[in-house]
């Protein structure tokens, strides 16, 4: 390479100059964060005007269907696309088999019902795993002490297909079983529902930052040992890219990271190596820190929520599942 005829270093070129005022900065700034890079994590609870507290989550409330309804409204006039639904289950209503994910009458698909009556143009995303729903806590049946694989994707086709016909609009597997999103693609084509979206949780690790939402839905009393047969080693990144091949030839659209911010470097590999969608979840945990630390002063609350959410912006996040949304959004606006 031939030397460039202009001088190319310090003092002819000073980095810090386009930084030194807020237009300029404004200017040259290569990511950006607004409403439509969210996606508003809510929790359901059974019941009438519930607005419930979550532990270790300030400024998350479990919320009954109706409650729900009216949180889906604020969000869309915030200008948040879409919301992704959890439910709360009662330690009585858990079985082995996880039947009650399977009924149409559910909490997750009465709320769906009600929101896309009120709401008809937010954006609905269900969970497709058993946990909130099984009695030992785990995403997929249980026998002899290990997670069944292929007879647990039987009952996620079954799961996947009463959330859409309630009216979701894209199914999130998050159970991290093998073949899942091959075979809920083939029984949403068969049953003529073929703009159902599938957003894998293709790169989702065995994360102890999971905690205050196994909480949230009831699954930290029951949960039986981890689950690190299904939920991916954090200590690996070039398996995390073989998921995301395997579940985009199998038919998701849009595939996830989870969590997110101590793994940003898998949503920036990600991104580059398939060009797809790529979502981030910023978990319950990475919830939980920021606002730990907030309300112990040792944090701007406001500036560390935008701060982490333009990171994951820049390392390439089409959106972000998080708890924040609201919140973010209404500091955006
Ligand atoms: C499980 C599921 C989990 C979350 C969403 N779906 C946790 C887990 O695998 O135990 C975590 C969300 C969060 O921590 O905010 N299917």
């Amino acid at each position: 390479m031939s030397k460039p005829p202009f001088p190319t270093a310090y003092p002819a070129t000073r980095l810090r100059r386009p930084r030194m005022s807020d237009w300029s900065r404004r200017l040259v700034r290569e990511a950006r964060l607004c409403p439509d890079d969210f996606i508003h994590g809510m929790i359901l609870k059974d019941g009438k005007g519930i607005r419930e507290p979550v532990e270790h989550l300030p400024g998350v409330f479990r919320l009954s269907p109706d409650e729900a309804v009216l949180e889906a409204r604020k969000a869309h006039d915030l200008g948040i696309p879409a919301l992704a639904l959890f439910p709360f289950t009662e330690a009585d209503k858990r079985t082995a088999d996880a039947k009650e994910a399977l009924s149409s009458d559910n909490l997750m698909c009465r709320t769906a019902k009600a929101i896309k009556n009120a709401v008809p143009d937010i954006g609905l995303i269900c969970d497709v795993a058993l946990d909130p729903y099984t009695d030992h806590g785990h995403d997929g049946l249980l026998q002899g002490g290990e997670i069944l694989n292929d007879a647990t994707v039987e009952v996620l086709i079954e799961q996947a297909l009463v959330q859409v016909k309630a009216g979701f609009d894209v199914v999130a597997p998050s159970d991290m079983m093998d073949g899942r999103v091959g075979a809920i693609r083939t029984a949403l084509e068969n049953e003529g529902l073929t703009n159902t979206l599938i957003l894998s949780y293709a790169v989702k690790y065995a994360s102890t930052f999971y905690g205050p939402y196994r909480g949230a839905i009831g699954s930290s009393g029951v949960l039986q040992g981890d689950k690190k047969t299904y939920q991916m080693d954090p200590a690996n990144a070039a398996n995390g890219l073989h998921e995301v091949s395997q579940d985009l030839a199998e038919g998701a659209d849009w595939v996830m990271v989870k969590p997110g911010m101590p793994y940003l470097d898998m949503v920036t590999r990600v991104k580059d190596t398939f060009n797809v969608p790529t979502f981030a979840f910023q978990v319950s945990g990475e919830y939980a820190m920021i606002s730990a630390a907030a309300a112990n002063g040792a944090l701007d609350r406001e500036a560390a929520i935008l701060e982490s959410l333009i990171c994951f912006k820049r390392a390439g996040a089409d959106g972000i599942i998080t708890y924040f949304a609201m919140e973010a959004a209404m500091a955006l606006n």
